[in-house]
C-alpha cells in the first residue's frame, strides 16, 4: 500500500464517501451552503457548493492535502527548488509574473534581471511593430504575424490571444500555425502577403519537427515571393532556450527572445512564447495578464488551504477521482472568448498529471489524472450534456462565465447565463420518478406508458460542478483563471505525490516517428516492423489503398 492510501485521512474519507446524502437534501439541510462553500479572490468567485461534499468531506481532504505536506510543496515550488526531480529543473512560471523587485534564485543567480529585460525587449519590439517602424523587405509595414509553435508553446498564446480578442488593437491579424500537416500552414499563408508578414517561431528546444518543418516552408515561402537571404532578418523572430540552433538555423541573434529550463512549455505563455498576445493585444494588456496570474500566484502561495481557491479545486478533482472513480472532468466555458479554455485546461492537466508512478519511480496504486474534455455553452446542452445528466458515468464539471458580456445585445446574455446556472442546477438536483410522474399527469397514456416513461425521464442529480464566475473577461482576469488552473493542477500532482513537470510519455512517440520517416523515404518495402505498421508505410508508399 502507497503512504497515501494508507493516511488516516485516505481510509476515513473512503469511509465517509458512503455516508453523504444527495445533494439536494444537503442544500435543503444548510440555507448557507453557498456563503459557506463559495470564494472570492483575484476577482474570480467560486461556486463549490454543488459538490457531493459536507464540512467532514472537505476537513478531511484539508487533512489529506497536509499529510501530504502541500504546503511544504507549494513553498518548494515559489522558491526555485528543483521539483522537476527527472529533469532537474525548478519550475518558476511563476517568476515570469512576479513584480519586478522581487528576487527569485535558480542556482543561486536571481533570474529576475534577465525576466524584466526580456519583458523590456518585447515591449520595444512590439512597439516598433505597431508604430510601423519595423518594416519587411519591401518597405511596407507588417500587417499580420504568423505565429508557429506546437504544445506549450502555441496553445496557451493562441488561447489567451483568442479569449482576448475585444482587446486587439487591430494593428496586425494574428494566425496560429502548430500541426505539421501542410494543409495547416498553406492556408494560413493564403490570406498574408510575404511583403508585410512576420512569423514568431516558439521553440524552447528549437528541435521540434513541426516547428521547424514550417518555419522552413514559411522561409520558402518568402524566398520564393523575392526577398533574399538578408531580408529573412525583417521576417522572422524567434522564443527559444536553444540560442545556438536558432542561429545556426538562420534567426538573426538580435531577433531571438529568450527562454529558459526552469520554465515548462505547457506553462510558458508568460515568458516570450506570450510575445504574439503582446503583438495582437499590446504590451499594456499582456502586462495586465501579468499581474493576473500573479494575484492568484500570491494567493495561492498564502491563503490558509481552507481559503485557497487552487487547492481547494485541486482536492475536490482529487475527491471525484480517487474516490468515485470519475474518469473524466468536464471544462464548460459560457463565454464565446473563452471556447478555447477547455483545450488549454486538457493540455495542461493531462501532460501533466498523466503519470502512472511517484516521484521516487513506484507504481501508484491510485488513479492521477482524469481525462479532461470540454466545450462551449451552450452548444455542449444540444450534444454531450445528455451524457453529463444521465449517462452512467460521474463527470464533474467546472462552468465558467463571465457576469457582463463584450457584446451585450437584447437577450443573448440573459439567455446565456440562464442555461448556465440552469444546467448546475439540473446536475445538482436532478428529476425523481414521482416528479417525472407528475409531470406525465393529465396526458392521455395508460399507467405503464406513464411509469416507463417516467422511469426514462428520471435524472439521478446529484452530479457535481464549480461555477467559476467573474465580472467581465479581461486580461487580467484571465491571468487569474489560467493561473489557477494551472496551480489546481499542481495541488493534485503534489498530494498524488507525482511530477507533474516533465513529460516523458510524448518521446517515444517522437522517437518512433523519426524512424517511420526514414522508412517512408526509403526505396525499400517495410518489412522489419509489427505485420500493422509495416503495411501502413508500405501503402503511404505505394499512395494508394
Ligand atoms: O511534445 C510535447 C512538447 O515537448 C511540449 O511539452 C512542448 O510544449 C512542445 O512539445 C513543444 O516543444 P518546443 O517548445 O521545444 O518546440
Amino acid at each position: 500500500m502507497s503512504f497515501l492510501t494508507s493516511t488516516a485521512s485516505w481510509q476515513a474519507l473512503k469511509q465517509h464517501k458512503d455516508t453523504l446524502p444527495h445533494m439536494r437534501q444537503l442544500f435543503t439541510e444548510d440555507a448557507q451552503r453557498f456563503e459557506n462553500m463559495s470564494l472570492k479572490s483575484c476577482d474570480l468567485l467560486l461556486d463549490y457548493s454543488k459538490n457531493r461534499l459536507d464540512d467532514k468531506a472537505l476537513s478531511l481532504l484539508f487533512k489529506l492535502a497536509e499529510e501530504t505536506q502541500l504546503s511544504k510543496k507549494i513553498t518548494a515550488m515559489f522558491s526555485g527548488e528543483a521539483i522537476n526531480t527527472t529533469e532537474n529543473r525548478s519550475v518558476l512560471h511563476t517568476a515570469l509574473r512576479a513584480k519586478a523587485d522581487k528576487q527569485v534564485f535558480v542556482d543561486g543567480v536571481n533570474v529576475m534581471p534577465e525576466v524584466q529585460q526580456t519583458l523590456t525587449k518585447m515591449k520595444q519590439f512590439v512597439e516598433s511593430v505597431h508604430s510601423g517602424e519595423w518594416k519587411g523587405y519591401t518597405g511596407k509595414s507588417i500587417t499580420d504575424i504568423v505565429s508557429i509553435g506546437i504544445g506549450g508553446s502555441f496553445l496557451g498564446p493562441k488561447i489567451v490571444s483568442q479569449a482576448l480578442r475585444p482587446y486587439w488593437n487591430n494593428k496586425v491579424n494574428g494566425h496560429f500555425v502548430a500541426n505539421v500537416d501542410g494543409t495547416s500552414i498553406v492556408e494560413k499563408l493564403k490570406v498574408c502577403d510575404p511583403e508585410t508578414t512576420l512569423f514568431v517561431m516558439s521553440s524552447k528546444s528549437f528541435s521540434t519537427q513541426e516547428t521547424l518543418t514550417n518555419t522552413l516552408t514559411a522561409k520558402d515561402w518568402l524566398l520564393d515571393a523575392g526577398a533574399t537571404q538578408q531580408d529573412v532578418a525583417k521576417h522572422f523572430v524567434a522564443i527559444t532556450s536553444n540560442v545556438e540552433q536558432a542561429t545556426e538555423f538562420g534567426i538573426a541573434e538580435n531577433n531571438i527572445f529568450p527562454m529558459w529550463d526552469w520554465v515548462g512549455g505547457r506553462y510558458s505563455l508568460w515568458s516570450a512564447i506570450g510575445l504574439p498576445i503582446a503583438l495582437l493585444t499590446g504590451f499594456t494588456a499582456f502586462k495586465e495578464l501579468l499581474a493576473g496570474a500573479a494575484e492568484m500566484d500570491d494567493h495561492f502561495a498564502t491563503a490558509p488551504l481552507k481559503q485557497n481557491m487552487p487547492a481547494i479545486m485541486g482536492l475536490i478533482s482529487l475527491w471525484y477521482s480517487n474516490f468515485y472513480q470519475a474518469q473524466t472532468q468536464v471544462v464548460l466555458s459560457y463565454d464565446h472568448y473563452l471556447r478555447g479554455i477547455p483545450a488549454y485546461i486538457q493540455q495542461l492537466d493531462m501532460e501533466s498529471n498523466g503519470k502512472s508512478v511517484d516521484l521516487a519511480g513506484n507504481e501508484l496504486d491510485y488513479t492521477t489524472g482524469p481525462v479532461i474534455w470540454g466545450g462551449e455553452g451552450t452548444n455542449g446542452q444540444h450534444a454531450y450534456h445528455q451524457l453529463i445528466h444521465q449517462g452512467t458515468a460521474l463527470i464533474p464539471a467546472d462552468f465558467i462565465m463571465p457576469l457582463q458580456s463584450h457584446n451585450p445585445i437584447g437577450v443573448h446574455h440573459q439567455q446565456l447565463a440562464s442555461n448556465c446556472f440552469g444546467q448546475t442546477q439540473a446536475l445538482m438536483q436532478g428529476r425523481t420518478y414521482s416528479e417525472a410522474l407528475a409531470e406525465l399527469d393529465g396526458k392521455e397514456l395508460s399507467d405503464a406508458q406513464k411509469d416507463m416513461i417516467a422511469k426514462h425521464k428520471v435524472m439521478p442529480g446529484n452530479r457535481p460542478s464549480n461555477t467559476i464566475l467573474m465580472d467581465k473577461l479581461t486580461p487580467k482576469t484571465l491571468g487569474s483563471l489560467i493561473s489557477l488552473y494551472e496551480h489546481r493542477t499542481f495541488v493534485q500532482g503534489a498530494v498524488w505525490d507525482i511530477n507533474s513537470f516533465d513529460q516523458w510519455g510524448v518521446e517515444l512517440g517522437k522517437a518512433l516517428g523519426v524512424d517511420v520517416l526514414e522508412r517512408l523515404e526509403s526505396q525499400n518495402n517495410c518489412t522489419e516492423l509489427d505485420a500493422s505498421s509495416n503495411a501502413l508505410i508500405n501503402l503511404f508508399k505505394a499512395g494508394q489503398i
